[in-house]
């Protein structure tokens, strides 16, 4: 199954041969049958299905069903896998108290990756990752709280009650009802709105072997529990290289200020001071494909709310147009991408910025969920072991503190 281009040295550890790749720029860890990328030509494909084609046609909650099932489901699958997703929206009424113990500004992300990790102590009836059956509850379990889960790290660090999940919503609609409402004004759906949040979900669902996916896996190929391989995969994505991006696309956007400061922020890029952030990626050498569906939606968004003369828009616009103009970038491929976009609509959508990444982890669960149960169900599966080059001292003898100097 190996492309023509790719090389088998699996037999090189026999021979006591090593390759050395830091950053994995030319290894594959695993097969995988779920998430293809041409990033030279800029596709993505979910189970062979084009992501224009998903993000137009198809709702993440059918998505979700793709990435784990590996077909589109029929009309009735589809009901009966919405109708379970939709029916374990609730968290253990003991998980809210666990919130208590964080600081009451604490980071959003912060919370999430604590509060996922203790779900193993909540559902410990399905963490026997050998068990298909308990392999299978887990992940329904994960791709329904984890929207209840976010919601909660957000009231709380804003001070607010926690909104029960309803049912009767879409899994995107009810996620806004339990993000906006209030005791006094429920949340009222806006279908141009959670059709655009659906979409973000859709295009952040799976992304191959990325750095959190690929956290997700090594973590689990050591036998640990799917709750605290997701918590894994949150830490991971929080970083600003990664998931933490389109927040830093919105604070990059505030420090800039204005249109007129643009040229010299873009001189600054260039003598490398700072990055561009929501530019580039180590796959894609041509434009995002995601990106490119996100920019529509911005487009659709900013239109509903009337925002297309909002000042933040305008600017990243502008940075948008010289990048795309700008032989720095040209040459060295740096597209915008997904992030640079998503940032601008989740903040029209009146999402704060310290939410963003965890709107992402909501996302990639599922993509992550689905890449570990892969893993697991291979026969073949190894324990993820890499080695390294070392570059430390050589062999020397212990010297007592009061000999050293
Ligand atoms: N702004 C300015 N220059 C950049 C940027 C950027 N955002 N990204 C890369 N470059 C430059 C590098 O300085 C380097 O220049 P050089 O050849 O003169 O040394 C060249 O482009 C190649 O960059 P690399 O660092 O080798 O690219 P790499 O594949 O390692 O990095 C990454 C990819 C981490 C995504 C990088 O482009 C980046 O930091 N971008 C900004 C953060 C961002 O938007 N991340 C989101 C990724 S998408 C996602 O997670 C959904």
């Amino acid at each position: 199954t190996l492309g023509p281009d790719v090389v088998d040295i699996r037999s090189f550890s026999k021979t006591g041969m090593f390759t050395f790749d830091p950053g994995f720029l030319a290894t594959s860890s695993c097969e995988s049958k779920i998430t293809y990328i041409d990033g030279d030509l800029g596709q993505l494909y979910y189970r062979g299905y084009p992501i224009e084609q998903l993000a137009e046609q198809s709702d993440y909650l059918e998505v979700c069903y793709l990435l784990i099932n590996g077909e589109l489901p029929t009309a009735q699958q589809s009901a009966e896998f919405n109708r379970t997703v939709m029916s374990h929206t609730m968290v253990h009424e003991q998980l809210t108290r666990f919130f208590n113990g964080f600081r009451r500004d604490a980071h959003p992300m912060a919370m999430m990756v604590g509060v996922v990790g203790a779900l193993s102590a909540f559902y410990q009836d399905s963490l026997d990752i050998n068990n298909e059956e308990h392999r299978k509850v887990a992940m329904f379990r994960l791709i329904s709280k984890i929207p209840t889960i976010a919601a909660m790290c957000y009231r709380y660090n804003q001070g607010l009650p926690f909104v029960y999940p309803r049912n009767d919503l879409s899994y995107t609609a009810n996620f806004m009802h339990m993000m906006f409402s209030t005791p006094c004004e429920p949340y009222v759906p806006n279908p141009v709105l959670v059709r655009a949040l659906d979409v973000i979900f859709t295009l952040h669902a799976d992304h191959e072997q990325n750095a959190s996916t690929s956290t997700v896996r090594l973590a689990g190929s050591s036998g640990a529990n799917p709750f605290a391989c997701i918590a894994a995969g949150i830490a991971c994505l929080w970083g600003p290289s990664h998931g933490g991006a389109n927040e830093a696309v919105l604070l990059m956007l505030d420090e800039i200020g204005s249109v007129d400061k643009v040229p010299a922020f873009m001189e600054g890029v260039k003598a490398k001071t700072h990055k561009l952030m929501g530019f580039g990626h180590r796959v894609y050498k041509n434009m995002d494909p995601r990106a490119s569906v996100m920019r529509r939606i911005c487009y659709e968004v900013l239109n509903e709310l009337g925002l297309q003369n909002d000042p933040k828009f305008k600017l990243a616009m502008e940075l948008e147009r010289i990048a795309l103009e700008d032989s720095y970038f040209i040459e060295r491929k740096l597209y915008p991408n997904v992030d640079f976009y998503s940032g601008i609509v989740q903040s029209a959508l009146g999402i704060p910025v310290p939410m963003f990444t965890v709107i992402f982890a909501l996302a990639r669960t599922v993509g992550w969920i689905s890449h570990w149960n892969e893993m697991i169900a291979d026969p073949g599966m190894k324990i993820g072991r890499p080695r390294q080059q070392y570059t430390g001292a050589t062999k020397r003898d212990y010297v007592p503190a009061d000999q050293r100097g």
